[in-house]
């Protein structure tokens, strides 16, 4: 990872040769994957159609080589607030300094990815957009910013950008000759945007009678599919909304569910499009400024989008879902306004609990069912909701798989590992312990597993117990919050067994943490590092760049939502 203001070092040379003309360029930034997706697909096509591609994460772009470029498209994602992806921070604030050179002779295009219910919305590939320009650079066609549901934008981006490529430059004869003949060797599988439909084996709650939380344990098919994960990958679902909120709509804005509607050159009932293709249990920005300009509390809701609206609007847009806003601020809609300004409803991505090895043509999830008291009403999450109330033996639900290549097992069976997963962040360490258990991976695995009471909540307990019986599983620790008059967490039982949690890392433990973004995984950080300062006698800034050089080092792992 780089540093920001530090330039990206050196590639080997033999890996990268100066861009050379008649090449097109491609630079990647992204978090979650979708950024570099879609550079694959347009270096593909681009490729099929016989052009010189070379393609590049912008953590290993050698950007001394920027000016030496002829044809550059920019693929970045903006984080919640306005930050550049991780591996593209060197790049970014090179692009930003005074040291990036003239670029006269470069022609260019970016497309921006990001999540409109963050007030800074795209910004990262707005900024390099424009500083392009600023240096010189010819922008080939206007920037695209696409949202959470990219497809809609990208699509065409992509194919644009293709067209603009294949004029800017003369296909390499030899790649165009063998083309055809690739083309046709790609078999289809299923994705994202043709996932597969999936049988529902088995749906069984697993916290007990009383839990505060129903969380439930679900086992898919995946049979005749084709599709193969590797543990730390997710499960994408298709959710659908409950049909109870889609009424709930309806009735409120006095629309007609059987009305047909059009949009993108589609046209399906209302009531389906409310269902299946809209996202409605989210708020947007860009549908509560839609909704400003047809209600009457539009002052009110005007000032939100100011701005200083800003801290406001995101609570809001955190805390309500699109009815909360449509009884709140009551305003009129027709059934085509309403179709064209909500955005559409993305696929979920669920962390896979099980390894392949050890349930082959299937696939595990454990899902916590978000379902809560708000506004005096019911409150469900679409996904969970929908999939929480699948039949087992009768239901399907579309899936793919996303791959996930930040967080892996060691390549080195022999190495240790430390799991820290409270609730349903235990979900990936359940495929880990399978996996090493079916590979027989000599490493020790520890386990840091934590919920509100050890009676009803103690998640895949049977199988712990197996797992350590069996010796795949070496140690675990339980952090019972709510067992006891005082909180204890898993950071708690980290600090506790600091020593030894220290001595494991100095033999070259891997860590990894899943689960909860927003509290649990700065205060398990924080509790590592006072271990490695503690037990590593290191001054706390030490032991921070320690935590650092283990993070670079991919030995340090998070997957937290
Ligand atoms: P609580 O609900 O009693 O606060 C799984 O959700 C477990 O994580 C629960 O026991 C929950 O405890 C706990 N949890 C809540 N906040 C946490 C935090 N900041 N760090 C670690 N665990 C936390």
């Amino acid at each position: 990872r780089q540093l920001p203001g530090t330039l990206p070092a050196a590639p080997p040379a033999a890996a990268v040769q100066a861009a050379p003309q008649g090449t097109l360029t491609l630079v990647y930034g992204t978090q979650t994957g979708n950024s570099r997706l879609l550079a694959e697909r347009l270096k593909q096509r681009a490729e099929a159609a016989g052009l010189a591609v070379r393609s590049f994460r912008a953590s290993e772009y050698p950007v001394r080589e920027l000016k030496n470029e002829r044809l550059l498209y920019v693929v970045i994602s903006t984080q919640g607030d306005g930050d550049p992806p991780d591996d593209a921070r060197g790049f970014f604030e090179f692009v930003r300094s005074k040291r990036a050179p003239a670029l006269n002779q470069l022609r260019f295009a970016v497309l921006g990815l990001g999540d409109s219910s963050y007030p800074k919305f795209c910004e990262i590939g707005r900024v390099l957009d424009e500083r392009f320009a600023e240096l010189g650079a010819t922008r080939l066609f206007a920037r695209a910013e696409c949202d959470v549901d990219f497809e809609p934008v990208a699509g065409p981006w992509l194919g644009q950008a293709l067209e603009h490529a294949k004029k800017e430059l003369a296909p390499a004869p030899s790649l165009a000759t063998i083309t055809p003949l690739r083309s046709v060797q790609v078999p289809p599988t299923f994705s994202r945007e043709n996932p597969y439909p999936s049988q529902v084996l088995s749906n069984q709650r697993i916290t007990g009678r009383g839990a505060l939380k129903d969380v439930r344990h679900l086992e898919l098919s995946l049979e005749g599919s084709g599709l193969t994960y590797e543990p730390g990958d997710a499960l994408g679902v298709v959710p659908r909304n409950p049909p109870e909120l889609v009424a709930a709509v309806l009735s409120e804005l006095r629309l007609d569910g059987d009305t047909d509607v059009s949009r993108e050159g589609r046209t399906l009932p209302l009531k389906r499009w409310l269902t299946e293709e809209l996202e409605i249990t989210r708020l947007s920005r860009p549908f509560l400024a839609s909704h400003a300009a047809r209600s009457s509390s539009n002052t009110e809701l005007q000032r939100l989008l100011t701005p200083e609206g800003g801290e406001a609007l995101r609570a809001l847009l955190a805390s309500h879902q699109v009815i909360d806003l449509l009884r709140q601020h009551p305003g009129t809609w027709s059934a085509e306004a309403l179709v064209g300004a909500l955005r559409r409803l993305t696929p979920r991505l669920y962390s896979i609990a099980s390894s392949q090895k050890r349930v082959g043509e299937e696939v595990h999830l454990t899902l916590g069912v978000v379902d809560y008291e708000a506004f005096g009403s019911r409150h469900v999450g679409a996904a969970s909701n929908y999939l929480s109330t699948r039949e087992a033996g009768q239901d399907t639900v579309d899936v793919f798989i996303e791959a996930n290549e930040r967080f892996r097992l060691p390549k080195d069976p022999s190495r240790d590992i430390i799991m820290i997963g409270p609730g349903t962040g235990v979900a990936p360490f359940r495929a880990f312990v399978q996996e090493r258990a079916e590979t027989g991976a000599s490493g020790r695995n520890w386990l840091f597993f934590g919920e509100q009471h050890f009676r009803t909540q103690f998640l895949y307990q049977v199988e712990w117990q197996e797992a350590v019986k069996q010796g795949s599983l070496h140690r675990i620790d339980l952090a019972f919050s709510r067992d006891q008059g005082q909180k204890v967490y898993v950071q708690n039982r980290l600090r506790e067994k600091g020593s030894e949690v220290y001595a494991w890392l100095e033999g070259g433990a891997f860590l990894y943490v899943c689960g909860d973004a927003k509290r649990m995984a700065p205060d398990v950080d924080d509790a590592l590092i006072d271990i490695i300062a503690t037990h590593g006698g290191k001054s706390r800034e030490d032991a921070k760049a320690h935590l650092e050089s283990l993070r670079e080092q991919q030995r340090y792992l998070r997957d937290v939502y």
